[in-house]
């Protein structure tokens, strides 16, 4: 898929959700840099990359009503948000996205290690690796990030969030996952991105086959260019 084409759904997710577009720049940097050290080469992690950006792309397709509703939503609503990957998947078909890793991120972030995930109820290997990484990302940034209802996201949030993941091994996660997650954020290298639009603010945007382009309040050594054009 060309980078225009995910600029273009990114845009759509945040007409749709501030608080999801936020989530997505994170996302994107937190798999960026996990594809890093595990030492991916770099056609792969433009892949990666492209795969996070669009993790979410089906919740174009989720009614405001329910995406946005303010208070907890109920078992029906929440089926209704679960059709989020099928919808992103069967929207990125109808794109003819052919990157079969791209498809599986999308379809497969919410599986779960033990087979209770969804759509497809796939369980420990059947899980597409990507996919299982991406979890471990996907959840600590929700244990992580700004909501109004909650403000903790400071270095005791990011803890209490590692110590949640590791609790999740078996049972929603996969070990190694877990494992590689756990040393990086150690290492102490994601905690920039942790505080990365995790506040009030509004979202920046570039483009020029720039998706990220802002830099780190930490420093110009912070990777600033997501997503490289393809030609
Ligand atoms: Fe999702």
């Amino acid at each position: 898929m060309i980078v225009k084409t995910v600029e273009s759904l990114v845009r759509q997710i945040e007409a749709k959700d501030l608080s999801t577009a936020a989530h997505t720049w994170r996302v994107v940097l937190y798999t960026r840099a996990m594809a890093e050290e595990a030492g991916l080469e770099a056609e792969r992690i433009e892949r990666l990359t492209h795969a996070a950006a669009l993790h979410d792309v089906g919740k174009i397709d989720i009614p405001d009503r329910i995406l946005q509703k303010p208070g907890p939503l109920d078992k029906d609503e929440f089926e209704v948000i679960k059709r989020h990957t099928q919808l992103g998947y069967a929207r990125l078909i109808r794109l003819q996205e052919r990157d079969e890793l791209v498809l599986d991120l999308v379809r497969h972030h919410h599986e779960r290690w033990d087979g209770r995930g969804y759509p497809d109820g796939l369980k420990g290997d059947e899980i597409p690796v990507a996919a299982r990484y991406f979890a471990v990302i996907d959840s600590f940034d929700a244990m992580t990030s700004f909501r109004p209802y909650r403000a903790d996201v400071g270095e005791e949030a990011a803890r209490r969030a590692v110590e949640e993941l590791r609790t999740g091994i078996g049972s929603r996660y996969c070990a190694e996952s877990v494992e590689m997650f756990e040393a990086l954020h150690g290492s102490g290298r994601l905690d920039w991105i942790r505080e990365y639009y995790n506040d009030t603010c509004p979202v920046g945007f570039e483009t020029q086959g720039v998706l990220v382009a802002a830099t780190s309040k930490y420093g110009p050594t912070t990777p600033v260019a997501v997503v490289e054009t393809r030609t």
